[in-house]
């Protein structure tokens, strides 16, 4: 596969991809940083296969209230922004291209989605991103196209890990350390395999549902949090 990758900083990580990947600088919270990725990806790619909507998150406004009544409207919006309107306008850009290429599109959803966490307007804007996503399926599965979600449960990426992270803002919040909230996390929030989820863990889902081995899956939501959710 060639990547071209978005985000508003490009890493040291993403400077070293090999020469068949490209990083690209876009705010994917904004109209112009949507259209700028997919303009590079098709000057890069010439057509697309794969478009995994990874980006998202809380966002600070959020993340810190206490409840439904302490978040804005400016928190809601940018909320939406970050979690569902970049989604819709990368899709938007990239779907005619997918479609020439009967491809596949995975957005990166949450536990969230199903079930009632803090903060509120994360979940809402994921409970939105699965409904979109289920919506795209049926709507272009008959020209070939494939939509799914992958929703992880907590993941061990810089968001629980880093020490400005959000898990450490939480930590802060509770008065414990960083390492010391990680370790309640599992019995917290009912993690039945008693860890964080890896990354690559959830990567190698993502990786199998492009794939053409799963090539009649399409507008279903794949948990990937240790048994988190206990609904069936
Ligand atoms: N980690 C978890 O426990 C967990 C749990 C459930 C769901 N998820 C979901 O999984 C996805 C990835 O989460 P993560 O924990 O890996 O997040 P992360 O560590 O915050 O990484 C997010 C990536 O997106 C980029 N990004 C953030 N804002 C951006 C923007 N406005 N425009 C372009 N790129 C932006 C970041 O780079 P820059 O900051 O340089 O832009 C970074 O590369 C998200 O959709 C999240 O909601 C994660």
């Amino acid at each position: 596969m060639r990547v071209v990758a978005g985000a508003r900083t490009v890493t040291r990580e993403l400077r070293a991809l090999d020469g068949l990947s490209t990083a690209v600088t876009a705010d994917l919270a904004t109209p112009a940083g949507a259209a700028v990725l997919i303009e590079r990806a098709r000057e890069q790619l010439g057509e697309i296969d794969i478009l995994v909507n990874n980006v998202g998150g809380v966002v600070a406004g959020s993340a810190d209230a206490a409840g439904f009544l302490d978040i804005a409207d400016d928190a809601w919006q940018r909320t939406f922004e970050l979690n569902l309107f970049g989604t819709v306008r990368v899709t938007r850009h990239a779907l005619p291209s997918l479609l020439r290429q009967r491809g596949v599109i995975i957005n990166i959803s949450s536990i969230g989605a199903r079930a009632a966490y803090h903060p509120v307007d994360y979940g809402t804007a994921k409970a939105a991103l699965n409904n979109l996503t289920k919506a795209l399926a049926e709507e272009f599965g008959a020209q070939g196209l494939r939509a799914l979600t992958v929703s992880p449960g907590p993941t061990r990426t810089r968001n629980w890990s880093a020490s400005d992270g959000y898990a450490a803002d939480v930590a802060a919040q509770h008065g414990t350390t960083l390492a010391e909230f990680l370790d309640q996390v599992p019995t917290r929030m009912g993690i039945t395999t008693g860890r964080l989820t890896e990354p690559g863990e959830t990567a190698a889902l993502v990786t199998f549902l492009a794939s053409a081995r799963s090539g009649n899956l399409t507008g279903a939501d794949y948990l990937a949090d240790g048994g988190v959710i206990k609904t069936v």
